[in-house]
């Protein structure tokens, strides 16, 4: 791979990178799709620490590891000496020992990564780190659009569903934002709070309204698990007005895209006859997956080589 313009070891999220530095990713992401690598993390060792339940993203990482000819390390928390009361540092530095040079890490706790990262020589890669980023998933979101559009100037992209608890929503916004597009925020007040318009995106309740002519809609699931109090009266009531069905998806421009980060609850946020009907890019977005994380991974070991 010839040297990117990109210096970082690690990819905590996507707030802080430049528009360059996504397009970057995202321009090698598509050039590995038409010329795989095989090498470029040969004699590397991958770890995954994923402390919440993962199945697209962590199996793509494993794929773009091995992809890349790097050793994967199966690292499992849960039975590890992190329930013995050792530290999230230690373990990586301890890891790191054995020689690990890449972590892809996964934590319920929003912004675990900042103090640590830098406290170690191994790149890390964030991959969902509570409500507050999931950057590969916006980047593969991002690449599956872009192979459809070409540019995110003047597009209209509707985030649908439990944003108040979501990652996934957070890194799209910046990253779409900062690529030119205009993002609407959809959902009940209680998951769509007024205030996230200082994010940066439109917040609109009416999910007719946000919908009407869109170029895209990426659907979320609601994260119950996250959930303390009763922000949705009743599935039923949450699926009546914002459900995801063949006449909301009948008021978005004529080739607008579906997309879903996954994992979907059919017949809540999203009809069956509409995940997996003609607008539908869903496993499009789950294959490229494995490219955008193959780029992360390759420009996080450039990013710490210069380090
Ligand atoms: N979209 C996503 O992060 O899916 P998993 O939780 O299955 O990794």
């Amino acid at each position: 791979m010839a040297p990117r313009d990109w210096e970082n070891k690690d990819l905590l999220g996507l707030e802080r990178l430049s528009a360059s530095e996504i397009e970057t990713i995202l321009d090698l992401a598509a050039s590995f799709k038409l010329a795989p690598p095989t090498d470029l993390l040969k004699g590397r060792t991958v770890a995954f620490i994923f402390t919440e339940a993962s199945t697209r993203t962590r199996s793509s990482f494993e794929m773009a590891a091995k992809r890349l000819g790097s050793d994967v390390l199966s690292f499992s928390p849960v039975g590890s000496s992190l329930s013995k009361g050792e530290t999230l540092l230690d373990t990586f530095l301890n890891l790191q020992a054995v020689g690990v040079t890449h972590f892809v890490v996964r934590h319920e706790r929003s912004g675990v990564l900042e103090d640590l990262a830098p406290l170690l020589k191994a790149s890390v890669i964030n991959a969902g780190d509570g409500w507050h980023e999931h950057p590969t998933q916006a980047l593969l979101d991002l690449l599956t659009l872009r192979e459809r559009w070409g540019s995110f100037k003047g597009k209209k992209i509707v985030i649908l569903g439990d944003i108040r608890h979501s990652r996934v929503a957070r890194s799209n916004l910046f990253a779409l934002k900062k690529l030119g597009a205009k993002v609407v925020f959809c959902g009940p007040t209680p998951l769509c709070p007024d205030d996230f318009a200082s994010l940066g995106a439109t917040v609109e309740h009416d999910a007719e309204k946000a919908l009407k002519g869109a170029d895209a809609v990426n659907v979320l699931r609601l994260q119950i698990e996250r959930m303390d109090q009763g922000f949705v009266p009743s599935l039923a009531d949450y699926a009546l007005a914002y459900q995801l069905t063949p006449a909301r998806v009948e008021l978005m421009k004529p080739e607008a895209l579906v997309m879903h980060p996954g994992p979907i609850n059919r017949g809540v946020e999203i009809s069956s006859e509409v995940a997996d009907g003609p607008r539908s890019v869903i496993l499009e977005q789950v294959a490229n997956g494995v490219l955008a994380r193959m780029a992360v991974l390759a420009l996080c070991e450039q990013g710490r080589s210069l380090a």
